[in-house]
């Protein structure tokens, strides 16, 4: 029997193992229920991990019916729930200083109380905290995704 996710509760962290981009709903669903009362995820990854569709998916479990909008997109994207909540989508790949995230007003959308996921963080380091989601996404050989979120 294979096991496709591991509850490290314990410690906080999160270990899901994702055969398909199909399973991305249910490793979405693990995620948000292991913190539920967190609202902003940084993901790590390299090129090609699987960052923007995992957080695509996150978006469509937290009721975002369209996540097709803005393809490419500056540096953040707002989508809107179906009750009409925003969720804040960013990547900071083409960022060349932290002051470019200052100028976006990256300050008030992280204490918004509205849901962030953030992709390039590395960019932003210096402004993330204790209290944000780190969700580590690492390709394994045969194409599994390991998603470890602490
Ligand atoms: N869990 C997964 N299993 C298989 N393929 C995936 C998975 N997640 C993403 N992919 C594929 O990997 C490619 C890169 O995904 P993407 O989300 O753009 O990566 P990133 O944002 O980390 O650069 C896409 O072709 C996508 O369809
Ligand atoms: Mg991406």
């Amino acid at each position: 029997m294979q096991i496709n996710c591991i509850f490290a509760r314990f410690f906080d962290v999160m270990k899901s193992i994702v055969h398909s981009e199909a399973e991305l709903h249910r490793a979405a669903q693990e995620l948000l229920s292991a913190f539920p009362a967190a609202r902003v995820f940084c993901f790590y990854g390299e090129m090609g991990a699987g960052k923007t569709t995992f957080i695509k998916v996150l978006c469509q479990t937290l009721g975002v019916e369209d996540v097709t909008s803005s393809p490419t997109f500056a540096i953040v994207n707002e989508y809107l729930t179906e009750t009409g909540e925003s969720i804040y989508h960013f990547d900071f790949y083409r960022i060349e200083s932290l002051a470019e995230a200052y100028e976006i007003g990256v300050e008030d959308y992280l204490y918004s109380g509205s849901y962030c996921f953030i992709e390039w963080t590395e960019k932003i380091e210096p402004l993330v905290q204790p209290e944000f989601v780190k969700v580590s996404i690492s390709v394994q050989e045969n194409g599994d995704r390991w998603i470890i979120a602490e």
